[in-house]
């Protein structure tokens, strides 16, 4: 079975064509650069963007892989949550591909396709399983049961864990977006320089806390400046890798209790913070308790093959969302639909 995915919830156009657990192409446009010099995504020139680039990318998938339109079994695209000018750019355009070739379509949650990442380099992944779903919007520990069904039994109450890397390497004077930029630094960095407090790191739930720690850096930042720093001699590496550190720690600290707790030995990593170094290395002192999945590094960021994947189950066990459904922003909204 071939599916058409269609990406276009934040930043990134993305096109994919995948069959069964093969992508046999995925294409991303990545509107970072233009972003970077606002320091985040602007959602309106997001939505412009996708708008010029989504038909050229789609000519580029169709022109390379060669395949006839008319061959794929379905369409699978993002349905929300995400930016709703950006959403809709991805939708009308499904839609329209869908009416035209009369092809089914899926509407998929993106942080569901976030978690199928994993299947195209884990075909034997089953569930049950603890997600550990880290991005620059999304902090979550969700349960996925035997069934498929998701139950979400922690979140970030604040920021999420990629904003507050993204927010920290702002006040540090490293680049956009801040993940890759702190995760770089923080090598030549000592992640334990700095003693940062641990948000609910020993709160008996599954929620965490990261816009404290922001605050932590900043006054950190403030001191050592009235110690006789300046902002060209700050300890950028260790401020870095001792926030990074509490960042991965507290993960890594609510992920294993939670499959603990639920008895599980399966952890799946999902979003683009799962692409973080220090993360990957700290599991693997972890890897004797549970099972880590984590998707390869093209997979972890936003991409349509992972859309493509989700939408795969669906269009194979006959489901077909119709031309009549909507974008849906709202995270929450999202995971009751
Ligand atoms: O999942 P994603 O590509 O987009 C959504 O937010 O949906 O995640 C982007 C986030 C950004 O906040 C970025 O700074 C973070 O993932 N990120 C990283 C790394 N690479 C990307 N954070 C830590 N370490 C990384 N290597
Ligand atoms: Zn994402």
């Amino acid at each position: 079975m071939i599916v058409l995915g269609i990406e276009t919830s934040c930043d990134e156009t993305s096109v994919a064509l995948v069959e069964d657990n093969t992508v046999i192409a995925n294409l991303v446009y990545s509107q970072i650069q233009i972003h970077k010099k606002f320091g985040g995504v602007v959602p309106e020139i997001a939505a412009r963007e996708h708008l010029k680039k989504l038909p050229i990318l789609f000519s580029e998938l169709i022109n390379q892989t060669n395949i006839n339109i008319e061959k794929i079994d379905g369409i699978a695209v993002t349905k929300g949550p995400g930016l709703i000018g950006a959403l809709l750019v991805g939708v009308s355009f499904a839609k329209g591909l869908a009416l035209r070739y009369k092809k089914p379509l899926v509407g998929i949650n993106h942080i569901i396709g976030h978690v199928y990442a994993n299947y195209i380099a884990y075909p034997e992944l089953k569930p049950p399983y603890i997600v550990l779903m880290v991005s620059g919007g999304h902090t979550l520990i969700l349960k996925v049961e035997e069934n498929n069904s998701v139950t979400i039994l922690g979140r970030s109450v604040d920021d999420a864990v990629g904003e507050a890397f993204d927010k920290i390497a702002r006040l540090l004077g490293l680049g956009y977006p801040g993940g890759p930029e702190i995760d770089k630094i923080s090598k030549n960095g000592n992640p334990n320089a700095f003693n940062f407090p641990k948000p609910k790191m020993y709160d008996p739930d599954y929620n965490f806390s990261f816009s404290g720690l922001k605050t932590a850096v900043l006054y950190e930042i403030k001191r050592l400046i009235k110690n006789g720093y300046n902002e060209n001699n700050l300890p950028i590496a260790d401020l870095a890798a001792s926030a990074q550190e509490v960042m991965i720690d507290v993960l890594l600290h609510k992920v294993t209790k939670a499959a603990r707790d639920n008895n599980l030995k399966n952890i799946v990593l999902a979003g683009g913070v799962a692409a973080n170094s220090r993360l990957r290395e700290k599991i693997r002192a972890l890897s004797e308790e549970f099972n880590f999945y984590i998707p390869p590094l093209e997979y972890c960021s936003d991409n349509a093959a992972m859309i493509a994947r989700a939408g795969l189950e669906r269009i194979k066990s006959g489901e077909n969302d119709g031309l009549n459904f909507e974008p849906v922003p709202n995270f929450f909204e999202m995971m009751s639909t």
